[in-house]
């Protein structure tokens, strides 16, 4: 099979002034694609500006021979979104791929979260990729082809001490996907999520020396996959870190079923209702309503398989 290439395609690529975001353009830009870079270049947790990161990967894919511009626009309001794709169709005519990597950190432990530790992470990671995809989505739509890739997080999908603004963004992300990925079906647009861990200048304190065999660059196969056309799924979300790339996926038990269902009931009966023996992976809420319609129609109570 041939190697896999862009052919001149068109990606957004938020936040990719240094870390993931950057592995990915530089990768990206290798195969063909041409690149906005779009960041804004502030600090970890999202103070500051810096017109010189977004700059300074345009000119190293440049100098690789590459093709991208720079985006210094921030993300995090409608207006900011809007400008990113206008980057697009200023510099390229047109966009095929969106890669919502823009991120900020204010970790506190729940009790001490305050409204400005809060709002401006859940603005960056979530409604930055409301702002950013809305705009490309159109322009997707009417061509009937489009990749978007969300980043989200092991720390919001399996919930990390410390995070609950963060996590509470990159989960959103996950519904951001899935829903998506049903909107977009009909249009060969295909949505996925990541949850990647790297060491960037977003983890290296915490995960010190260990931290070395996670380089960005072994998380951008799977993005650059998932922004080809060869990718072949959409509404997933692959964990990716180090050269290991696993699927994270929800599931459903089969359950409990009692037609006039107690208090009671729900104590004595946590275990069966807990069971992961059988459990589904539904595609979609049809998935799901239709085993519910089934069961309630005439089903029989107690414990479900
Ligand atoms: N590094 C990891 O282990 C890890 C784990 C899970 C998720 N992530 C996510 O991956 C993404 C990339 O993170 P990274 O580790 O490369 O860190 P990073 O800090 O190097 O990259 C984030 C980039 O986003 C930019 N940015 C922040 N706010 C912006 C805004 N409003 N508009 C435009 N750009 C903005 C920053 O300037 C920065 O360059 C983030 O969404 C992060 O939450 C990283």
């Amino acid at each position: 099979m041939a190697d896999i290439g862009y052919d001149g395609k068109v990606a957004i690529i938020t936040g990719a002034g240094g870390g993931l975001g950057r592995s990915h353009a530089l990768e990206m830009a290798h195969r063909g694609a041409r690149i906005v870079v779009n960041d804004l270049g502030g600090s970890v947790s999202g103070e500051g500006g810096d017109v010189s990161a977004a700059q300074a990967v345009v000119q190293e894919i440049e100098a690789l021979g590459g093709e991208a511009v720079a985006d210094t626009n921030s993300v995090a309001t409608a207006e900011g979104g809007k400008a990113v794709v206008q980057t697009a169709l200023d510099a390229f005519g047109t966009v095929d791929i969106v890669i919502n990597n823009a991120g900020i950190l204010r970790d506190k432990t729940f009790h001490n979260l305050t409204p400005e530790l809060l709002e401006p992470v859940l603005q960056v990671h979530l409604f930055g990729a409301f702002y950013v995809t809305q705009p490309a989505w159109q322009i997707m739509r009417e061509k009937g082809y489009g990749r978007v890739i969300n980043t989200s997080s092991n720390s919001g999908i399996l919930g990390n001490f410390g995070q609950a603004n963060y996590g509470a963004a990159k989960m959103g992300l996950v519904g951001f996907t899935r829903v998506l990925a049903n909107e977009g079906r009909k249009a060969n647009i295909k949505v996925n999520a990541i949850a990647p861990v790297a060491k960037t200048r977003m983890t290296e304190e915490l995960f010190g020396a260990a931290g070395d065999p996670m380089a960005p660059e072994l998380v951008t196969p799977v993005v650059a996959y998932l922004a080809s056309e060869d990718c072949d799924v959409t509404g997933e979300i692959y964990s990716v870190a180090g050269g290991v790339v696993a699927r994270f996926f929800i599931g459903l038990t089969p359950g409990y079923y009692k037609r006039d269902l107690t208090v009671e009931d729900v104590r004595d009966h946590l275990d069966d209702i807990r069971d992961v023996e059988g459990f589904i992976i539904p595609e979609g809420p049809q998935d799901e309503l239709k085993k519910l319609f089934e069961t309630v129609s005439g089903g029989t109570e107690g414990k479900l398989s």
